[in-house]
């Protein structure tokens, strides 16, 4: 039974409109992974978008549940039913239904579609729910309804957001089945399987805790794909199901080690999980790195080759398990197909990045365990393992779980904190030098004020060698910090500024001099400095700074880029989230993440709203504010700000809205004009555009007619396109000219006679044979031809016979093989093709030898 379409399709029977999978990042900057199936439909739950029509929603939703709140990664592989990446079927009323009608659509769907024994099924409702008590008692006998906790019956997205009392569907298997302790209603036990979480959501909880209602009373449901799977199929593992079965099996094909439904298996198991995640998480961009996600996904992905490892592998596996998953998810997920290539080789490179250290890695740490007496293991070592061997902790610890031993976490978090605190103190200069920080936090921050000024009046504050060691007068190179700089420090993709510090005339008279000048300009932790040459410089000395002009270009570039993503969602689809930016003065480039390849039609597009938003000179509104506010605003938050924090909100009327905390033009016709200049592929789902905005697309443009001009003058050609169509035609007829020249050539050929046969066996490169043969046969009586040349490096043949004695097909199946090739066809017309040009005459003597001599 397909349950997921059973699913979608029973909803939809019921008035829902069925949406798809969306992304597992979410564009909600409070959770890691789309964890739920409510996920995507949030800012409706509160209120924040307004709800769709019909206020009805069902889905079979992609979710991670590793990392974050709701975090599985340590179960997996050791229980039947916990996974990193799972799909949750679900139902959801926007302010329409309310309990009544959840739980009848429930309960139809679980007895009457797929037909599960009615006393099987237990039901748990909060304590304070007895209005779904009430309901429930239509359906199921009261023994089998049972009130509990928050801790069960109350379910919340993350730390923050909508939440309600829940009621759950559960499946007893069978007290035959299992009989541990923890095998009751509620427990740890599997006896008891939940199968469907209806959760009323009611509430929104803010980042104090504070619960406030939410507008309208809604419906979130989840029930697991795999689990419910299992139910049907009648087998008491997820793993044993249909959903896993034909990974572990390639497991087994691949790691030659039989797999074991018990303990023994949970190697097999955490691959076949694994593997899951880690191939969607790639296919949909996130990319393996050294924080957030991407570490999420390195840390899921090395715990699978551990466990491959201990299977015996000694090189990467895992990607080899990808074909399986397309084959059996591609239906639904079509882009998995699509990707499946670039998603192995991505998987590979990461395979064996880990394979690279993971021998030195398990030495280490199998030493250290022969060592460890006491349930505490070495926080050091385990640091050390985490360091220079790149095992994620939870590996370890999950390596230490099978012999009931901890990491040591006080050392292990104290070594963490110290290398944060040196990596903050080193910052590694152009050179290869480490360049020491510590003088600079002696000096307090300073203060930027290029947002309004390009030109400032201020004093030096500190100058730093390129050492950065404090200095109190600077000759030459080396980095200065001013009280107040206009000089705007790298950041969000934007370069950091250049100009001049001049000296500020006193006197009447007082020379402006230019006395430094600023090639770079960077942030460290929050200080401004700007990199200096041919400095004269003395702490305290008064100074003009001066911003370069282009700054006004890196502005119009900035504001491009902005609403180049703006347009890029509006064209591609909210899917599109920035993965990295540069803005300079000339150019810009900007990576997000897309499926696929843009499309002629798409890049033109793009290009051309952003042209029309410049063009309708809209000016910016700069504000800071809250994140919550600028949300609201509709912002594109990106992962990391925190709630609280108050953020600098970039708004072109409703077209675009982005926190940042660049530099931006005034109004967006000072961008002036846009090109695409070229889109390309970065990474599995990252997509690339470069493009020119401002004086630089004054500068493309002309470059395109420079040339433009000078085709035309060095061919004295005063149209274009007209020269070009003459050079066409005098191609034409050139080619036609060398065509009557061979076959002038061709009549030349004289065929010898032999026992009344007239043989034509000739070598003619670059021909058409064909042609050649069929003119012959038109003149030649009692033919017999092979004509045999090369022809753009490859090797032609065409055989043709009009008497009985000779057949065609055969000179050619007999002779191809002399040039490495084949061929045949009828008695009186044939023709092949080979590989080696080299042997075209060998071949051609030898049939003259069999023929004539
Ligand atoms: N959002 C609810 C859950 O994940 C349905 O269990």
């Amino acid at each position: 039974m397909d349950i997921r379409k059973k699913f979608l399709e029973f909803f939809e029977s019921k008035g829902h409109k069925v949406y798809p999978s969306a992304p597992l990042v979410p564009d909600d900057p409070t959770l890691l992974f789309t964890n739920a199936g409510m996920v995507p439909f949030k800012p409706i739950f509160t209120g924040e978008k307004p709800a769709p029509e019909p206020p009805r929603a069902c889905s079979s939703q992609l979710c991670m549940r590793a990392g974050g709140k709701h975090n599985d990664l340590e179960n997996v592989g050791y229980t039947n039913r916990h996974h990193t990446l799972f799909e949750m079927l679900g139902n959801f009323s926007f302010g329409d239904y309310f309990k009544e009608e959840a739980i009848a659509y429930a309960w139809e769907f679980v007895t009457e579609v797929l037909e599960l024994p009615k006393e099987k099924l237990w039901i748990t409702i909060h304590e304070s729910d007895d209005e779904a008590g009430k309901i429930w008692e239509k359906y199921v006998p009261k023994e089998r309804i049972v009130k509990m906790g928050d801790k069960d019956n109350f379910w919340q997205m993350g730390d923050t957001g909508p939440c309600g009392p829940c009621s759950e569907i559960h499946f007893d298997q069978g007290a035959d089945k299992f009989n541990s302790p923890e095998d009751y209603l509620g427990g740890d036990g599997d006896r008891f399987l939940e199968i469907w979480n209806l959760v009323f959501m009611q509430y929104n909880r803010d980042e104090s805790g504070k619960l406030t209602p939410l507008p309208k009373p809604s419906i979130d449901t989840g029930m697991g794909l795999e689990r419910i799977t299992a139910i049907k199929e009648g087998v008491t593992s997820n793993y044993d199901s249909s959903i896993f079965r034909p990974l572990l099996e390639k497991i087994v094909e691949i790691t030659g080690k039989e797999y074991h439904t018990d303990k023994r298996g949970a190697s097999h198991r955490v691959i076949a999980d694994h593997i899951r995640a880690v191939t969607f998480l790639t296919a949909q961009g996130v990319q393996f790195s050294r924080e957030g996600r991407g570490y999420v996904l390195r840390r899921i992905l090395r715990r699978g080759v551990r466990h491959g490892y201990l299977l015996g592998m000694r090189e990467p596996f895992m990607y080899k398990i990808v074909d399986t998953l397309a084959e059996q998810m591609g239906e639904q997920y079509p882009y998995l197909l699509e990707k499946k290539e670039s998603v192995k080789d991505t998987i590979k490179l990461e395979e064996e990045r880990f394979f690279e250290t993971i021998d030195k890695g398990m030495q280490l740490f199998e030493e250290e365990l022969k060592k460890t007496t006491g349930d505490t293991f070495s926080g050091e070592v385990a640091f050390k393992l985490y360091d220079t061997y790149g095992f994620p902790l939870d590996l370890t610890q999950d390596m230490l779980r099978e012999v009931n031993k901890q990491v040591d976490m006080k050392t292990f978090n104290a070594l963490m904190q110290e290398q944060k605190d040196r990596a903050r103190a080193n910052w590694k200069g152009s050179g290869d030098v480490k360049i020491n920080l510590k003088d600079l936090e002696k000096v307090e921050n300073n203060k930027f004020v290029g947002y309004e000024h390009t030109e400032y009046k201020t004093k030096v504050k500190a100058l730093f060698d390129e050492n950065m060691n404090m200095v109190e007068t600077l000759n030459g190179s080396g980095w200065v910090m001013l009280e107040e700089t206009p000089f705007y420090a790298e950041s969000g993709g934007q370069v950091g500024d250049k100009g001049e510090l001049r000296t500020y005339p006193t006197s009447q008279n007082g020379e402006l001099r230019i006395v430094a000048k600023v090639v770079d300009t960077k942030k460290f932790d929050d200080k401004n400095l700007s990199k200096v040459v041919e400095a004269e410089l003395k702490t305290g000395d008064e100074v003009v700074a001066k911003v370069d002009e282009n700054r006004s270009e890196i502005a119009k570039n900035h504001t491009a880029t902005h609403l180049l993503h703006a347009a890029l969602r509006k064209v591609l689809g909210e899917h599109v989230t920035q993965a990295g930016s540069l803005v300079e003065a000339n150019r810009l480039r900007f990576d997000f993440t897309h499926p696929k390849a843009l499309t002629k039609e798409e890049l033109e597009s793009i290009e051309e709203m952003v042209n029309r938003v410049i063009a309708k000179s809209i000016p910016a509104e700069v504000k800071e504010m809250s994140i919550d506010e600028a949300k609201k605003m509709g912002a594109m938050a990106l992962f990391g700000e925190k709630y609280g924090d108050v953020v600098r909100v970039v708004k072109f009327g409703d077209f675009s809205v982005e926190l940042c905390g660049g530099t931006h033009v005034n109004n967006t016709a000072e961008v002036n004009s846009f090109y695409i200049i070229k889109e390309s592929g970065v990474s599995a789902g990252v997509r690339r555009i470069e493009a020119v905005a401002g004086f630089g697309a004054y500068r493309y443009a002309k470059g395109f007619r420079d040339l433009v001009e000078e085709i035309k003058s060095e061919n004295k050609a005063k149209d274009l396109k007209a020269f070009v169509e003459k050079q066409k035609e005098e191609i034409k007829k050139l080619k036609t000219e060398i065509k009557e020249l061979e076959k002038a050539a061709v009549k030349e050929i004289k065929p010898v006679n032999k026992d009344g046969i007239n043989y034509v066996i000739e070598r003619i490169d670059n021909a058409n044979l064909r042609e050649i043969a069929t003119d012959l046969k038109g003149r030649v009586d009692n033919l017999v031809a092979f004509l045999a040349g090369e022809n753009k490096g490859k090797v032609t043949l065409v055989a043709v016979s009009t008497v009985d004695s000779v057949k065609a097909g055969d000179l050619i199946k007999n002779y191809a093989p002399i040039v490495g090739g084949k061929g045949g066809g009828k008695p009186d017309f044939a023709q092949g093709g080979g590989k080696d040009s080299g042997k075209i005459d060998e071949m051609i003597a030898q049939v003259k030898k069999d023929l004539i001599k």
